[in-house]
């Protein structure tokens, strides 16, 4: 009914991304679930680009390995650029963020060794039972089919809290893209995006107290002849 919250509106509102899991592994269920809710996702002409790999277990331990090791040798391999600029609103609210996951963590963002350990407790996927991997395939600018594989993993993440159950997103895995893909056999042409690894959040956890915040929609909205919306703060 309009004007009434939903089931839906508490979900995404209460949706975070935490950076410390539980090791207990997903039942296949629950994993095949949020597949299914994935796969519900809309794209540009229902091309549905995704190829997503999902790794637990024995082999999630040894890409965690190899990612660890990439790390190490400093053979990183985006196939995307990364950045946001050398100033303005993106890289003060990215630079805010990360001052927020350090305090979190009880990291000072000037201690590097703790910066590096924070890079690797992303590619040791935060500790979480299972990561999946987003892969598209390398057309145009990419632009439009990145933002195919944005709404697959918006619906992944929704599917994961509806079910008490969460998953973060990760770029940083993406950054590693040629360790990963030799690691699953992914062929060349399909490109990484990103990574998400998802499990149970750990409510123990200090770094998953953290909480983001949005701007005002007033910084991101404009409307033309719809009034009334915006009229409280
Ligand atoms: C595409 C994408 C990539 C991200 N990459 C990383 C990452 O590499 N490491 C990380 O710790 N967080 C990563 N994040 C998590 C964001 O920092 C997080 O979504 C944002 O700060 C908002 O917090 P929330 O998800 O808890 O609402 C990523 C998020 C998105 C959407």
């Amino acid at each position: 009914m309009p004007g009434t919250t939903s089931p839906f509106t508490d979900i995404a509102r209460s949706r975070r991304s935490p950076r410390r899991f539980l090791p207990t592994a997903l039942s296949s269920s629950d994993i095949r679930g949020v597949l299914e809710d994935a796969q519900t996702a809309p794209s540009n002409s229902n091309t549905q680009p995704w190829t997503v790999h999902v790794v637990s277990g024995a082999a999630r331990d040894a890409l965690a390995k190899d990612l660890l090791r990439a790390e190490e040798e400093g053979r990183t391999s985006s196939d995307f650029t990364d950045g946001y600029g050398e100033e303005g609103v993106y890289v003060e609210r990215s630079r805010a963020l990360g001052a927020s996951v350090y305090r979190a963590r009880g990291v000072e963002r000037s201690d590097q060794g703790g910066r590096r350990a924070a890079v690797r407790e992303n590619l040791e996927f935060y500790g979480a039972p299972h990561a999946a991997f987003l892969f598209m395939p390398a057309l145009g600018d990419g632009v439009r089919t990145a933002g195919d594989i944005g709404m697959y993993a918006q619906n992944f993440l929704l599917s994961l809290a509806a079910r008490g159950l969460a998953g973060i997103p990760q770029t940083i895995l993406g950054v590693y893209a040629d360790t990963v893909r030799e690691f699953l056999d992914v062929p060349a042409e399909l490109k990484l995006l990103f990574g998400i690894s998802f499990g149970m959040a750990d409510p123990a956890a200090p770094v998953n107290t953290l909480r983001t915040e949005r701007v005002p929609l007033q910084r991101s909205v404009v409307l033309h002849d719809t009034p009334g919306v915006l009229d409280r703060p």
